[in-house]
């Protein structure tokens, strides 16, 4: 996905993002915050925070920095952090792809529903290792290709229509793993047939 047509679906959905898309990914997004055992004084970095689902799950005690591509997706996280107070958070635009954050910034790092999103995973990883601590802990929600053949040749089908409504179908779990660069401490789903995954590493530097 290019950031010229992230910008254009993303600013499409900012007013009905949470009206689509809360009922099925805020569940997920709360197990994930809820196992980060966020400390207060912690520095948080979310990745695509988008219209910030995720902001009124983090310790209140930690300093939590949201970074988004979108300019209107950052609209609605604003509107979210103004009418709660949540004064411990910053939203900033900026691409994940080229973090302008200086090395060993925060202690943990989360990232939902952007992996599949973004034109280069990998590129992601490298910059969100880098501005993450050593020993610092990566929590990764996102969907993935299934490993049944037959659903996975309909996710291939399905991807060009997939990527005009805002993300791909086709993006593999395992080599997503085996090239984050993460060690790989858990994967988990909520429901027992599920393809979105729970991803929690550590940045071993
Ligand atoms: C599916 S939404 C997920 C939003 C939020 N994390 C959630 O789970 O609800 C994907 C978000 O990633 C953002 N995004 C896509 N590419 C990006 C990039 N290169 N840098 C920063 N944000 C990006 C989009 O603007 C959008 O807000």
């Amino acid at each position: 996905m290019e950031h010229e047509a992230v910008k254009r679906i993303y600013a499409g959905y900012s007013n009905v993002y949470d009206i689509l898309f809360k009922r099925f990914f805020y569940p997920r997004i709360r197990h994930a915050i809820a196992s980060m055992d966020i400390k207060p004084g912690d520095r948080v970095l979310d990745v695509g925070v988008g219209t910030g689902l995720s902001l009124d799950l983090f310790n209140k005690d930690a300093s939590v920095v949201g970074v988004d591509l979108s300019h209107e997706m950052l609209k609605q996280a604003r509107a979210k952090v103004d009418s709660l107070g949540m004064k411990n958070v910053t939203l900033l635009e900026m691409d994940a792809m080229n973090l302008s954050f200086e090395d060993d910034s925060f202690d943990k790092v989360f990232i939902s529903h952007v992996v599949s999103v973004v034109p280069d995973p990998c590129r992601v990883m490298s910059e969100v290792r880098r501005v993450c601590k050593d020993r610092g802990k990566v929590v990764i929600v996102n969907h993935f290709k299934s490993r049944n053949k037959m659903v996975a040749g309909f996710q291939k089908v399905f991807n060009p229509i997939s990527k005009r409504i805002g993300w791909r179908s086709d993006l593999c779990m395992d080599s997503f793993l085996s090239n984050c660069g993460l060690k790989i401490d858990k994967t988990e789903t909520l429901k027992k047939i599920d393809f979105w995954q729970l991803i929690y590493g550590t940045n071993f530097k």
